[in-house]
């Protein structure tokens, strides 16, 4: 009887996925933030490594896809002129749409409500990133701070990344809803990487065992898992940060969870750049050949 319900649910899963599938011409480095489980500290996570990849150099944009809270804009501490929702009615262009925020970054918020999206429609919701994602430079990268869950609406906004940082805390309930978003992403995005971020952790071997308890299930029943993972403590000042609406990057540089993040930051810059390396010498070999 359960297994034919999981059947049903995956069956109903497929379809939606696929009806919600969207494509992207982007050649940006993207990442999407995402979590199996509500309020685990994605958009701290999202915001904060926006402003350190930025102090690394690169130009980095974050959209805030969670589409209906605009939560990014509130720990930022800004008030953008406009958002997803102006660019979806056709109000402003999606490459005038951005605002300023600290740390450098560029934000696009999403607004009280992208039409037909805070409800069931996913397809709009994707589509709109993807918009986005295409006018954005080659060069630059994308952090796209998504809502919690396997809904067919956020698994077609993580297909739209190159990255996917899936944020768990080790709580059990949080631990058992990674791995059904990580069985979900496995199964609709093969070719995503995917990041395990264990936050709120007590220490570094606290994350280590999450990551290796989380492996041997999704190696086991999904015969793939994550490609690494990163550790991030329990911290108050996150929460401080949050109240005083400055990204903690920028508030408190030297605080514990900021030094996590910069090494995480320093390691995806590092992706990145090959990334970039790998796609100019195959465009060298393509006007070679
Ligand atoms: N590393 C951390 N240490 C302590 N509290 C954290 C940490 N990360 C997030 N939080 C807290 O978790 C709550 C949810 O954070 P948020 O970034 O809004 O999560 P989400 O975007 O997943 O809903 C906030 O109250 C925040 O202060
Ligand atoms: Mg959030």
């Amino acid at each position: 009887m359960l297994d034919q319900a999981d059947a049903l649910r995956t069956l109903f899963q497929e379809n939606a996925v696929r009806s919600a599938a969207v494509p992207r011409s982007s050649r940006a480095y993207t990442v999407a933030v995402t979590s199996g489980k509500g309020g685990v500290g994605k958009t701290s996570i999202a915001v904060n490594l926006a402003v350190l990849l930025s102090r690394l150099g690169r130009r980095v944009r974050l959209v805030d896809a969670d589409f209906g809270l605009s939560n990014a804009e509130v720990l930022l501490g800004v008030r953008p002129k406009h958002n997803l929702e102006d660019v979806a009615r056709g109000r402003i262009d999606a490459c005038d749409a951005w605002a300023d925020a600290p740390g450098g970054i560029k934000l696009l918020s999403s607004g009280s409500a992208i039409p037909s999206t805070a409800d069931s429609d996913s397809v709009t919701g994707a589509e709109l990133v993807s918009q986005v994602l295409d006018r954005v430079p080659d060069e630059e990268v994308v952090i796209v701070d998504t809502g919690p869950g396997i809904s067919a609406s956020v698994v077609a906004l993580l297909a739209l990344a190159d990255e996917v940082m899936v944020v768990t805390t080790p709580e059990p309930t949080s631990i058992a809803d990674t791995y059904a978003a990580i069985k979900v992403l496995t199964s609709f995005c093969p070719k995503t990487e995917v990041t395990l971020v264990a936050n709120c952790c007590a220490s570094p071997g606290q994350a280590s065992n999450i990551a290796r308890g989380l492996e041997q299930i999704c190696l086991r029943f999904l015969k793939r898992s994550f490609e690494r993972h990163e550790y991030l403590p329990y911290d108050r000042d996150v929460s401080r940060a949050i109240q005083l609406q400055k990204p903690l990057a920028v508030s408190s540089p030297r605080s514990a969870t900021v030094t996590w993040l910069r090494r995480t930051a320093i390691k995806l810059e590092d992706r990145i750049s090959k990334r970039q390396q790998d796609g100019q010498m195959r465009q060298l070999a393509e006007v070679r050949a």
